[in-house]
């Protein structure tokens, strides 16, 4: 079928904090040794809530890319690119809204959710209706395989696969289709084609799954086989169809347990977050002034660590020993709050040394983060054409 892309993308909100961190992208840098990774700015979706704020978005971009190379993204490794610079993207979109039903659209529960959520916008908008199907052009146009995203994003992804399906279901059925099929089991040699029909006929007659997980691997393991052949093989053995586009899964990410400095979610918004590349003093003076278990005024009361959002901290920097020590410590009033945060701080600011080191060169010479995204979009413009090519070609709109 397709190579196993990862695509995933950030609207630019400007610089990142820990929760970032520890909820996105280090899965991401983790994801990058392992597929090849197309990692996107998505200036266009950012646009669907703030379009009477243009200018915010344009500062935010630069920003936002140092921190994902402080954290680690290898430029040589992932393709880093800006959605806009690959205007494949609107074109997809637009496509894809062709055959979309609109009740599919209204259903998504962010839709309303954000309506009321972001009451102080109009988002009565077509744009903003439509921001789950441009995330599935943005992940569709790179065929890809999976998607890295938090829990509260699984609908798009559902809803990328619906349209996915239906898209194939209406336009993969290429002109003679069935013949090239037949022509390419030809090409597997007589005893995998006997085999592959075999297969084939097992998993159409009887919904057999087993036949139809065998038949995918042995066109796996036919190295003889063109792209196009398998491709057609791999449609063939399901049904009589093409696949024109993936059917990527959500990567679920583990939901980051990153607190704020009041106990809340670290988020931008509640002004309770740490930049990644936050300066050492406010760092050390935002964690020594946050709350601790109410219950400890004085020195000498006892504590509970479960009522503290700095355990929470503990939960994701200390090691076993010092979690212990704090808990023996917190309720048995044997340590101090002071000295209780202390590992956290210096834990946090040796995790920021890393991201001040790698956005060093990038602060110091403003054009390397441009021409990392300029070669990115490069990259990712060439296999947009290449999809765009077989989307047009099926809905009538190959002319040459
Ligand atoms: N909607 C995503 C978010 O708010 C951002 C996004 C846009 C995205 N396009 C995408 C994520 C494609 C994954 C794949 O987090
Ligand atoms: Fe919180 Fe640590 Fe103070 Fe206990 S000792 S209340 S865990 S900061």
């Amino acid at each position: 079928m397709f190579p196993e892309r990862v695509v995933s993308g950030m609207r630019p909100t400007g610089a990142l904090h820990l929760g970032h961190y520890h909820g996105a992208l280090k899965n991401w840098v983790r994801l990058q040794a392992e597929y090849p990774c197309f990692f996107f700015v998505a200036d266009f979706h950012a646009l669907t809530t703030h379009y009477d704020s243009p200018n915010v978005i344009g500062e935010n971009v630069w920003e936002m890319v140092i921190d994902w190379l402080a954290a680690g993204i290898d430029p040589q490794q992932s393709t880093l690119f800006l959605q806009s610079r690959v205007p494949e993207h609107a074109e997809l979109h637009l496509l894809l809204s062709m055959c979309t039903p609109l009740g599919w659209l209204e259903r998504v529960p962010t839709y309303k959710d954000q309506q009321e959520k972001l009451s102080d916008r109009d988002l009565a908008t077509y744009g903003f209706l439509g921001y789950p199907l441009l995330q599935a052009a943005d992940i569709l146009l790179y065929r890809a395989a999976f998607v890295p995203v938090g829990e509260d994003q699984v609908p798009h992804i559902e809803l990328t696969r619906e349209v996915s399906r239906r898209f194939n279901h209406l336009f993969g059925k290429e002109p003679g289709f069935e013949d090239n099929a037949k022509q390419a089991i030809k090409k597997l040699g007589s005893k995998r084609a006997r085999l592959y029909s075999e297969l084939r006929a097992r998993y159409q007659e009887q919904g057999d799954e087993e036949a139809l997980a065998q038949g995918r691997e042995l066109l796996e393991d036919s190295q003889s086989l063109s792209l196009g052949d398998r491709e057609r093989l791999y449609g063939y053995l399901e049904g009589s169809r093409k696949l024109i586009l993936s059917e990527p899964q959500a990567l679920l990410t583990e939901a980051s347990r990153m607190p704020g400095m009041d106990g809340q979610k670290m988020s931008k918004s509640y002004n309770n977050s740490i930049a990644m590349r936050e300066a050492p003093e406010s760092v050390t003076r935002k964690v020594r002034t946050m709350p601790t278990d109410p219950a400890r005024v004085r020195r000498t009361d006892a504590g509970d660590p479960a009522r503290c959002p700095v355990w929470q901290l503990h939960l994701v920097y200390s090691d076993g020993p010092t979690q212990d020590w704090v808990e023996k410590g917190c309720k048995s009033a044997g340590i101090g709050c002071l000295e209780c945060k202390q590992p956290v701080i210096d834990k946090i600011l040796l995790e920021q040394e890393r991201f001040h080191e790698r956005a060093q060169p990038y602060l110091d010479d403003p054009q390397l983060v441009r021409s990392i995204m300029a070669d990115g979009c490069d990259r990712a413009r060439k296999l947009a054409q290449e999809t765009m090519r077989d989307v047009r070609e099926v809905m009538g709109l190959g002319y040459d």
